[in-house]
Order: C-alpha cells, then structure tokens, then sequence
C-alpha cells in the first residue's frame, strides 16, 4: 500500500460506517469457522497498532485444546456469579446479560501483557498504564479488522487471572488480560448489547469533551454499576 495514498470521500464513510458498526459479540454461530486467511488479516492489523515506545507488550495464545477452553469457560463462570454477588440489587438482571460467547464462538485468543521487558521511552512516569493502554490498542485494530471481515469479537474479561494465569501456563510477570471470542455471527447487535438490554446508556460526546480546565464542581457519576 502506498503510504501517501489520501482516502478518497467514499472510502473515508466506510471507516467511519466500520467504526460505528463494531461491536462487542457475545452470540456466535457455533461450528462455523474462521478462515486461517481471516485470522492472519485480523492478526496483522493487530500488529500494525501503536506501542508505546514501540515496546509491543501484547502477546496473544491461540487456545487449540478443548479442555482448556472449558477451563477457561469455567473460571469465567465463576467470576460471573461474584460479579452477580458483587452487584446487589442489580444481580439478577446481571445474571439475564450474556457477558461471553467462549464455547460457542470459532476462535479464542488469551490476552496476555508480556513480563515488563523494561522500556523506559514513553513510560518513565506511568509505566503500568502505559503498557496497558498499548494492549488496548492492538486490540481495537483486532475488533476493527474483526468487523470489516464481518466477524464478531468479544472481549471477555471476566476472570480471576491468576487462575487464568495458571491454566495458560504464564510466566512471572505475565498478566491475562482477557479472552477474544472471534467467529461467524448471525448478526451485529446495531447498539452496545448492554444499552439494548437496559444495562447502561452511552454518556454523549458533548458530555466528555472540556476545555482547557476540569469543569467546576461534581461531574454526573449517576451511571451506576
Ligand atoms: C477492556 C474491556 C473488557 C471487557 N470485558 C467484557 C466482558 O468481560 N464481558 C462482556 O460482555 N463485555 C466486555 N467488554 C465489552 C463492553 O461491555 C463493550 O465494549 C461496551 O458495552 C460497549 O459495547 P460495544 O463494544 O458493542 O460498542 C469489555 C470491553 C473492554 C474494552
């Protein structure tokens, strides 16, 4: 691809139409599969994301045995019933939401930050954040290519990691931070699953830019849960 190459208008609307049809996939088609084309795309946007200081802290294991995804499934389980717990009143509506798709969807990938291999460019006052929030954006390259392959992924992040951490074999230092749940769907939920389910509105755009300053006094934190 050439590097200069400028967008035209129609292809600008498909990003933006690509952007806003993304979603987070919980229901999946089970059986169907995802090509090995398909995943070398969505892995190549993967690592094409930002880093900082180039440091690429991500490191993603593909789960090919089927006993270790039903041991994955189960810690997650667990962690959804203390998330009920933890919730109180809202429990029981909880327990309705589908937070994962891991038995049924084609592909799951672990998440895992990598041991700290010591990167200071970028990271010499917030070095945990940073690392982190670099793992977030390689991830979002995976749920945009996800998309335009018209294929659902699902963040799952429900776990207890050390458990995960056990059942993946990782080293010190390493960190779980989620199961990508990729495959076939039947279709794209057209808004975030928990506003369709009543779980939680978006706060609006206007809502979250300032200027300049910290506006004065309490921001809504309203949104509860
Ligand atoms: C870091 C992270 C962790 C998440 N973990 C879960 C999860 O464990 N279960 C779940 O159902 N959704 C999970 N989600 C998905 C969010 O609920 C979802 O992105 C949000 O509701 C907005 O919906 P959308 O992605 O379809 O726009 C996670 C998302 C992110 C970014």
């Amino acid at each position: 691809m050439n590097p200069q190459h400028g967008f035209s208008a129609a292809e600008a609307e498909s990003f933006y139409e690509l952007v806003a049809s993304r979603r987070d996939c919980r229901h999946f088609k089970r059986g169907a599969p995802v090509e090995a084309a398909q995943l070398q795309r969505i892995l190549q946007a993967g690592y094409q994301s930002p880093s900082v200081g180039l440091m690429q802290p991500w490191r993603l294991l593909r789960i090919a045995d089927a006993g270790l995804r039903e041991a994955l499934a189960a810690c997650v389980e667990a962690e959804r019933q203390a998330t009920a717990a933890a919730l109180g009143p809202r429990s029981d509506e909880f327990l309705h939401l589908k937070v994962e798709g891991i038995k049924d969807c084609a592909e799951v990938l672990a998440l895992v930050l990598a041991p700290d291999d010591g990167t200071v460019f970028g990271r010499r006052t917030l070095a945990a954040e940073m690392a982190l929030t670099s793992v977030g954006c390689m991830v979002q390259n995976l749920w945009l290519a996800a998309r335009v392959e018209n294929l659902g992924l699902g963040w799952v992040s429900m776990f207890e990691p050390a458990e995960v951490g056990t059942l993946l074999r990782l080293p010190v230092g390493a960190q779980a931070l989620g199961l990508l749940c990729i495959g076939p769907v039947d279709e794209f939920y057209p808004a975030p699953m928990l506003t369709l389910e009543g779980w939680r509105t978006p706060r609006p755009l206007d809502q979250m830019m300032y200027t300049d300053y910290w506006p004065e006094g309490p921001e809504n934190t309203s949104h509860g849960n």
